[in-house]
């Protein structure tokens, strides 16, 4: 099939490269110009495990375009990717979405097209852009033969194994009001469904998957599952951190209670450490946008407003343990080990690590971070933060009164800890991830703190 992606950010380049490995012809649109020189150049502008090995596979089914007019016309499917980020009141800004519902209306041609909606979008969304794309189709002259059906299809997939949850979902959920628009994603998601596309050799196929579920609903429901999905696994990490609250009164260890309660199957294993709490683009806009949105009803949803006290709280109970142990911040150095909000991607936006470094910055320490992968990002969009950015852990550790991983990359796991123990001031590390072996730390001479 004939397929369009509109925003080639983490959703619409993933989605794109999947689409076009399974088969479909896809172009990949982008305003952003630069972006979409890179791509063309055979430069990837975000760090995902396997991407650029899997644009090299199905390269020839892939283009990359910055206009309209080569994109649309001839697409069966329009999928829409841009950004929705959160404005103050938590409501997310849907300007994207409405400058792309208006370019896609302008150049439709096939007899019928399905119009989705991939961004995280309020519900009533798919609606809008359906009245939007009809007030864009009315004002060509040409617009006569023109048919075309807008559907929800909720993205889940999480960066750092992007790849891997788009040809291997848990489910794909597809809203729509029109049964022709269920059938034309039923055929295109047909290879994944079934999973009868060849794997590629270093993305395999996990034994467990035979088929993948597909869940066709309305739009509003398939709209609401994705902000109530986020909303669950956010408020599953806030429950557990709060649970860590009282483990650290009460002298219990928040590890072996999440081991607990995880090994019940209706609770479930993941999403049960303890730490310094969810960052990311999505957890924060989400719940703050399905709190707007029950808002705009009459509604509260308390155990979502909670789950977000309890998220902001972690990262203030980073500082409160660093002030313990020090004492005084004010002049001290602190090295942060991650920067990325969480392992295998570049992505800062509501990294942990941005607040935290703020939060120390403003009380007067000197702040050392390393990322194996996020500090060309940082720099680009944090670089007048201040903070000294070190080539590995052990030059963040030169100097420093104590060390805080933030993201649990896989390398901090097997540092040499003797090294770094010789390296710092104070050898004295808060684990945010409760990733680190403390048996190991504590041979090494370092004082090691997990956050509960
Ligand atoms: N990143 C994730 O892990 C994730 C997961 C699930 C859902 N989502 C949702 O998917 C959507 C996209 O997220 P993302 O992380 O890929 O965002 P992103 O910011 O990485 O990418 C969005 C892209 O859209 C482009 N764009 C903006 N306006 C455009 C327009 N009018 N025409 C063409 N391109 C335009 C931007 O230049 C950018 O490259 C959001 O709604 C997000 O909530 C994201």
């Amino acid at each position: 099939m004939r397929v369009a992606i509109i925003g080639t950010g983490y959703v619409g380049l993933t989605t794109g490269v999947c689409l076009s490995f399974i088969g479909h012809q896809v172009s990949c649109l982008d305003t952003d110009e630069s972006k979409i020189k890179a791509l063309k150049d055979g430069h990837i502008p975000i760090y995902e495990p396997y991407l650029t090995d899997l644009i090299e596979e199905a390269r020839t089914n892939l283009t990359f375009t910055s206009s309209y007019a080569e994109a649309i016309p001839g697409a069966e499917v329009v999928f829409i990717a841009v950004g929705t980020p959160p404005t103050p009141s938590g409501a997310p800004n849907l300007e994207y979405l409405s400058q792309a519902a208006r370019s896609v209306g302008q150049h439709l041609d096939s007899p019928f097209t399905v119009v989705v909606n991939k961004s995280t979008v309020p519900i009533g969304s798919g609606n809008w852009v359906g009245s939007l794309l009809r007030d864009s189709v009315e004002q060509r002259q040409d617009k006569t033969l023109l048919e075309f059906a807008v559907a929800s299809n909720p993205e889940f997939l999480r960066e750092g194994s992007a790849l891997h949850d788009s040809l291997y979902p848990d489910r794909i959920v597809i809203g729509a009001d029109e049964q022709r628009a269920l059938e034309v994603l039923y055929s295109l998601y047909r290879p994944i469904l079934d999973q009868t596309f060849s794997a590629p050799t270093y993305l395999p196929r996990p034994e467990t998957v035979v088929a993948v579920p597909l869940l066709s609903t309305d739009l509003a429901s398939a709209e609401l599952i994705k902000y109530a999905a986020n909303a669950f696994l956010a408020l599953k990490i806030s429950f557990i951190n709060e649970m860590g609250l009282l483990s650290e009164r009460v002298g219990a260890n928040i590890s072996e209670v999440g081991r607990g309660i995880g090994l019940d199957s209706r609770i479930g294993n993941r999403f049960l450490s303890a730490g310094i709490g969810w960052g990311g683009s999505c957890f924060g806009k989400d719940t703050a946008a399905l709190i707007a949105t029950a808002g705009e009803y009459g509604l509260h949803l308390p155990i979502v407003e909670a789950a977000k006290k309890v998220n902001s709280r972690q990262r203030d109970r980073v500082v409160e343990k660093l002030l313990n142990e020090l004492k005084i911040l004010k002049g001290r150095t602190v090295g942060l080990l991650g920067l990325a909000f969480k392992p295998n991607t570049d992505d800062l936006r509501e990294a942990p690590a941005i607040e935290i470094a703020q939060k120390l910055i403003d009380r007067g320490v000197r702040v050392k971070a390393h990322d194996p992968i996020a500090e060309e990002r940082f720099q680009r969009e944090y670089g007048h933060m201040n903070v000294h950015l070190c080539k590995n852990a052990c030059e963040v550790a030169d100097g420093c009164d104590a060390l805080v991983l933030v993201t649990e990359w896989a390398e901090y796991r097997d540092l040499e800890w003797e090294e770094v123990a010789k390296k710092m001031r104070h050898p004295f590390l808060l684990d945010g991830r409760h990733s680190l072996d403390r048996e190991k730390l504590t041979r090494a001479g370092i004082r090691y703190m997990g956050i509960s």
